[in-house]
């Protein structure tokens, strides 16, 4: 008798822990967006992909920012296609050149008369330099996006209430911002090894962090608010450029342990577009709910000093 419930009873449990722990709240907005614009960076596969597929549903005009013309323009036909609607358009965007950053703001200042939402949400875990010389992972997570959302910043008070969503991850807990690297070496971290790069990747998410912590406080008495969220695991691309054994760990432990991309994109959903968290903005979400986080993502005095630094290596 004990072992005939036992393994449904152990499934039943699965599920709920899955449900509740892994899955979590997704979001209940009904908010529509005819007539809104909306960019979503590094939109062509993961969490991106969903987000702007959810977007184009609710009637927005959703511009997709991807590094390579071939994914972005696949990815496309796939987000018309699911979402039904043909208000979609690829831009070419890659965040690793600070050059393709600007010629990408002002082919879009010149084109969309609006901009409402812009999600800032390509990401990658990879080492090495971008095209300016920047540790790559700083470059990409973090410089990249600062100056892509400076750019904008005009657009989206002229259209406010507009909002920013930043997505950073649970992995800024174990980041920290070391400006004497940055200055020296235009990199977060020196090392090369595996746990360096697990702390590199940290630390570019606690650039997120605080950034849209400096970032509310500079718009205050504008109508644009910003949050920055983590997403949950998720099973997507992002580990695609790590070791073999942690892929084949991530992949197997993936199935159950991590959400699917839909799922995955429910808290960049609810911070695009809930009624009324206005009032929460610069703060870090996950599971739908604001967080608190550890004093070090909402260090004013880190925060304004990465503001200083990253103007600095942009040049505005
Ligand atoms: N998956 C998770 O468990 C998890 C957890 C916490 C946070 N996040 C965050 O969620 C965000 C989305 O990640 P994901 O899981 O959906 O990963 P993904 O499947 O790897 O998608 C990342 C996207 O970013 C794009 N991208 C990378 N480098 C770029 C560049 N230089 N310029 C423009 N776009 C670039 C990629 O384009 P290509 O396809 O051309 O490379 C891709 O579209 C990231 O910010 C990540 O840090 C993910
Ligand atoms: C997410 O939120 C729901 C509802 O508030 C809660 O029941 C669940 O435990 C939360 N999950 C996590 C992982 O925080
Ligand atoms: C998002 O993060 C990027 C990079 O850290 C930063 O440039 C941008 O200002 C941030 N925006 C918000 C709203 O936090």
């Amino acid at each position: 008798m004990f072992y005939i419930l036992l393994v449904p009873g152990l499934v039943v449990l699965a599920y709920v822990f899955r449900q509740v722990v892994v899955i979590g709240r997704s979001c209940k907005s009904n908010t529509k967006l005819h007539g809104k614009t909306v960019i979503v960076t590094g939109s062509n596969t993961g969490i991106g992909k969903t987000t702007a597929i959810e977007l184009a549903k609710r009637g927005a005009r959703v511009i997709l920012a991807c590094r390579s013309k071939q994914r972005g323009e696949a990815a496309l036909q796939d987000v018309k296609r699911e979402s039904g609607s043909n208000q979609v358009v690829f831009m070419q965007l890659d965040l690793a050149s600070l050059k393709s950053v600007r010629s990408f703001a002002e082919n879009f200042l010149k084109t969309e008369p609006r901009l409402d939402i812009l999600i800032n949400n390509a990401g990658l875990y990879m080492m090495g330099r971008t095209e300016d010389g920047f540790g790559m992972m700083f470059g990409v997570n973090h410089l990249g996006h600062f100056l892509l959302t400076n750019l904008l910043l005009d657009r989206l008070k002229e259209c406010g209430p507009s909002r920013v969503v930043n997505v950073s991850s649970t992995a800024h807990n174990w980041g920290r911002v070391d400006f004497d690297c940055l200055n020296t070496h235009r990199t977060l971290r020196k090392g090369t090894s595996m746990l360096d790069s697990f702390g590199i990747y940290g630390d570019s998410k606690l650039c997120n962090v605080l950034f849209t912590h400096e970032l509310a406080k500079r718009l205050k008495g504008t109508k644009v608010t910003c949050y920055s969220l983590h997403p949950g695991g998720i099973k997507t691309e992002l580990q695609r450029n790590a070791d073999a054994t942690v892929q084949m760990i991530l992949s197997n432990l993936g199935k159950f342990f991590f959400k699917t991309p839909l799922q995955g994109s429910q808290t960049t959903l609810h911070c695009a577009l809930q009624e009324g968290i206005e009032h929460l903005s610069g703060r870090y979400f996950s599971n739908c709910t604001a967080r608190s986080v550890y004093a070090k993502a909402r260090d004013d005095a880190a925060s304004k000093k990465l503001w200083e630094i990253s103007e600095r290596f942009c040049g505005i």
